[in-house]
């Protein structure tokens, strides 16, 4: 369906020439979006009238309605009243992690039977193919910020499935900084702005980060080159949590998903990244739009580990700790599916930034474990989209399922756009067919408080950041050491060396190269 478009320009006699998909009305170069838009706007609606968002007619567009020729505005204008109030409202607030990312929409397919006996979800029948929204994201800073610096990048994939939205808000590395929701807040604060100097500040991270060495694994991976991707399409995602799969019998095993990349995987040393973030703040982005617009579909291959409570209970590891990894040696990976982005978003606004991903948002047959980390997220999502959107931000199209919805007892609200009409707004009731569809009525927590109260032993904090150090090339080590002796270097003495200690549990070898660049 593509055809060649060609315009020309009569002020700079410029030819401009894009394969521009008929249906879609999006340009493969992100520069020439206007050009783009101004062809479908020549076949639908050129030539009608701009009004108010009333329909009224809107005459001068450019002039306000004065009294006499130099008089004062008058408060009748309410054609300009209406558009300045409209403009003073513009803005929402940015989501508090995660604020700067880019969507695109896709499908996931299921290639195999693998799940089926394990989980009831419709979602993971062989042979299904569910639409789905995916946002990547930087953490740390605002929505204007610079796409390469080093951090970690969000993976949220919003599955629609038959039984209602599944999504799953990963990372593109595979553990996290901390086990325990309770600490999130604080942990955040100091990936943010110094509250006097409005400043970034290192030594609120490296403080409250070496005091919490259980974050030591992320630290590794992160101030590896995996902390600054080369492109949202060469990255890996995971779901980082255990999360429960139920089947039909009830019975349940503990599963983590991962989305491994099909393109090459390639990251930026810290100069290119550095260099990248002046040079173009907005790489990432618009790598991922034009090379969807390009239709060069990215995808990624989707795989689940899965441990039964047995194997669960008897690993020599906390199975629930995010700050743990499954390593694939050890806890086989398995292909399920491939998930493909193949469509950009049409208006940014609408679609990316009023998306919402919540990790409780689960359908049946998939559950949270006892992970104390996906514990406080099941809270924190659906309270602060009830802040940043309001309460009737599922009515949106991309945050909208695909199967029918009849949840008539959720009424009213700040712009409610289906509000189930006449349906009665209580339950139960005696003038509905609907029956309740089954919920969490197998799941239980049998086996798993043994497991969840299990103290870590001090050591446990560090035996997987040795394995990952020793499966380092010689230049991932040294891109390491010098990733963190350059962000070591200004921080406090004192902190400094608690951090030191930290990575000399580590390794000794990790240590020295630090010791010599410091
Ligand atoms: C207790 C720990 C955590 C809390 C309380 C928390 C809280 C939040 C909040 C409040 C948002 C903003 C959501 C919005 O405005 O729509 C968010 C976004 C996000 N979080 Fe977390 N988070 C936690 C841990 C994690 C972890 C472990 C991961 C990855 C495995 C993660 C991945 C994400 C992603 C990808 C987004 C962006 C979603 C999007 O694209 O809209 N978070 N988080
Ligand atoms: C799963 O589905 C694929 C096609 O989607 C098919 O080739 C394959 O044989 C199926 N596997 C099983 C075990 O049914
Ligand atoms: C970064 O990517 C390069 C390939 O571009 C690879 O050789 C290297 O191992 C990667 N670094 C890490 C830590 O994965
Ligand atoms: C890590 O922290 C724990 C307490 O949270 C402490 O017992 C242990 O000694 C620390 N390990 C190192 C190497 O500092």
């Amino acid at each position: 369906m593509a055809k060649l478009v060609c315009w020309v320009t009569l002020l700079s006699l410029v030819v401009f020439c894009n394969s521009q998909s008929e249906e879609e009305g999006y340009c493969t170069s992100a520069a020439d979006q206007l050009m783009c838009f101004k062809t479908t706007l020549d076949e639908t609606n050129e030539g009608d009238a701009l009004t108010t968002g009333q329909g009224q007619g809107i005459g001068d567009i450019a002039n306000s309605k004065t009294a006499g020729p130099r008089g004062p505005t008058l408060i009748e204008d309410a054609l300009h009243l209406k558009e300045l109030a409209q403009f003073d409202r513009e803005r929402i607030p940015e989501r508090v992690v995660h604020a700067k990312g880019a969507g695109a929409y896709g499908e996931l397919h299921i290639t195999s039977d693998f799940l089926e006996k394990y989980s009831k979800a419709a979602v993971f029948r062989n042979g299904s193919s569910s639409p789905l929204f995916l946002r990547f994201s930087q953490v740390a800073g605002e929505l204007g910020s610079q796409d390469t610096v080093r951090d970690v990048r969000g993976f949220a994939v919003k599955v629609k499935t038959e039984e209602g939205i599944w999504d799953l808000v990963g990372n593109n590395l595979p553990v996290f900084f901390i086990r325990d929701a309770r600490l999130f807040p604080s942990f955040i604060h100091t990936q943010k702005r110094n509250p006097q100097t409005h400043l970034k500040d290192t030594n609120m991270a490296w403080d409250f980060l070496s005091l919490r060495n259980e974050s030591t694994l992320m630290l590794m991976y992160l101030y590896s080159d995996l902390g600054t991707p080369a492109s949202y399409r060469r990255m890996n995602g995971f779901g980082v949590h255990t999360f429960k799969l139920v089947n039909t019998e009830g019975d349940s095993v503990f599963a983590r998903f991962n989305w491994r990349v099909n393109q090459e995987l390639r990251n930026l040393t810290a100069e290119e990244a550095m260099g990248l973030a002046g040079k173009n703040p907005d790489y990432l982005l618009q790598d991922l739009y034009e090379n969807i617009a390009q239709k060069n579909f990215p995808s990624w291959t989707f795989t689940v580990q899965i441990l039964n409570a047995d194997e669960a209970e008897n690993l020599h590891f906390n199975p629930f700790d995010p700050t743990k990894v499954w390593f694939t040696d050890e806890i086989p990976e398995y292909e399920v599916g491939k998930l493909i982005l193949n469509k950009n978003q049409n208006n940014y606004f609408a679609e990316v930034e009023q998306s919402a991903f919540d990790p409780a948002n689960m359908p049946c047959g998939i559950e949270p474990s006892p992970d104390k980390l996906l514990q406080g997220r099941l809270f924190s999502y659906l309270d602060t989209q009830y802040y940043r959107l309001g309460v009737n931000f599922n009515h949106l199209p991309v945050n909208r399922p695909v199967n029918k919805v009849i949840a008539n007892s959720y009424r009213d609200g700040h712009m409610n756009y289906d509000n189930d009409g006449g349906m009665p707004n209580y339950n139960p009731n005696s003038f509905m067919k609907a029956s309740a569809l089954p919920r969490y009525k197998e799941s239980t927590y049998r086996l798993d408080s043994d497991i969840v109260d299990r103290h870590e032993p001090a050591n446990d904090n560090f035996f997987q950041a040795t394995q990952l150090y020793e499966s380092f090339s010689e230049t991932d080590k040294i891109h390491l050491a010098q990733n963190l002796a350059r962000d070591l270097k200004p921080v406090f003495p004192f902190i400094r060396e608690r951090a030191l200690k930290n990575f000399e549990a580590v390794s000794s070898d990790l240590f020295d190269r630090l010791q010599q660049i410091l």
